[in-house]
């Protein structure tokens, strides 16, 4: 079904909550309408929004939204360890890993609460806990409205890196990613490394899947605002990566200072999160926007910010971060 909104209003679907509006917005439901969405609707300026977590929109947006609706989750093999499985763009992130946990089916369970659809997954490879979806992502389908056709690209052709694809390069823009394909497992890979992970999970009886989801769900909650209450999408900010030598300069200069090696790369990634609050802005509010003050990777809209508001904001944490630290910090979020 196809379903299309003239002058949309866009504030029931951001996570920032900015009022914007759109030209037109259309919903549909199956892949399958795509060609006809182009035929009839021709859409001349287009973009996708998926769940709207990771957008900021700073302005109304002149031209078509695309939403995709689509929830089905389907099998497509299990020969009793591997399990292949199609999802839908339009299945909530946290759905289909709910759905793994209740069957047994390891390999995104570290990946538990994170907000938004499955469409939006591949596109920054949205990863937490030591995990990233690109380790369990077989392949992604899309459509490309240029050529009028139905393309699904392997893994490892989509240039997944941390927070990063070919759908945020050359594929970006071009694209309607309608459904993604995941290689899950019944053998249990606990992946416990990564913070407080191992003690939450140690607290609730030991690894299984169960008590993997239930520790990450409680960690995020207890740092991450809940962008049904308090706008946000997530961390506003990349950690950077940077040469050894300027993270070593750093590390002399502020003990402490957590980094961490980015394999063969004679890089390290920092915390833009540690940056920020070292800097002095962790719970600084200025109007309508703030730094969460649990996390300050995570920039809030405390009510009624525009976009515009946001985006000062938040160039004020970079210039902040930039003038202490001399690091530039990148916006991991979608700036529209
Ligand atoms: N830190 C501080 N102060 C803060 C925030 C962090 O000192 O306000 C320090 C922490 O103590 C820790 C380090 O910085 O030593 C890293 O912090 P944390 O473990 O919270 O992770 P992060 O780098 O801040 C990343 C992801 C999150 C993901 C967490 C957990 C990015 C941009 N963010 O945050 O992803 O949940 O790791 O794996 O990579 C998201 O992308 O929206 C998101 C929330």
């Amino acid at each position: 079904m196809i379903r299309v909104f003239e002058n949309a209003d866009l504030s029931g679907r951001n996570s920032f909550h900015v009022a914007q509006h759109a030209a037109r917005l259309i919903e549909f439901d199956k892949q399958a309408e795509l060609p006809e969405i182009f035929g009839k609707l021709a859409p001349e300026r287009w973009m996708v929004l998926s769940g709207g977590n990771n957008i900021l929109f700073t302005k109304d947006y002149d031209g078509t939204l695309l939403t995709p609706c689509g929830r089905d989750i389907e099998i497509r093999s299990d020969d009793g360890t591997e399990v292949t499985v199609d999802v839908e763009a339009g299945v909530e992130w946290d759905d289909l890993v709910a759905w793994a946990v209740d069957n047994g089916l390891w390999g995104i369970e570290n990946l538990s609460l994170i907000p938004g659809k499955v469409g939006a997954a591949p596109v920054q490879n949205i990863g937490a806990y030591g995990a990233e979806a690109k380790d369990a992502i077989r392949s992604v389908t899309m459509y490309f409205p240029e050529q009028g056709n139905f393309v699904t690209l392997a893994a490892e052709h989509c240039a997944f890196g941390y927070r990063e694809s070919v759908f945020k390069h050359t594929l970006r823009g071009r694209v309607i990613i309608t459904s993604v394909e995941f290689r899950l497992s019944r053998t249990p890979h606990p992946n416990l490394g990564y913070g407080d992970v191992i003690r939450e999970v140690e607290a609730r009886g030991g690894a299984t899947l169960r008590n993997i989801r239930d520790a990450i769900c409680s960690i995020r909650r207890a740092k991450l605002p809940d962008p049904a209450v308090t706008g946000n999408a997530g961390s506003f900010f990349k950690n950077p990566v940077v040469d050894i030598a300027v993270a070593e300069r750093l590390q002399a200069e502020y003990q402490g200072m957590p980094m961490y090696p980015v394999a063969e790369s004679g890089k390290v990634k920092l915390a833009a999160g540690w940056l920020i609050d070292k800097a002095g802005m962790k719970g600084h509010r200025e109007g309508h926007v703030g730094v969460h003050d649990r996390q300050a990777l995570v920039l809030i809209n405390t009510g009624g910010a525009t976009g515009g508001e946001v985006i000062e904001f938040a160039h004020k944490v970079q210039r902040r971060v930039h003038e202490k630290f001399g690091i530039e910090i990148d916006t991991e979020v979608n700036i529209i």
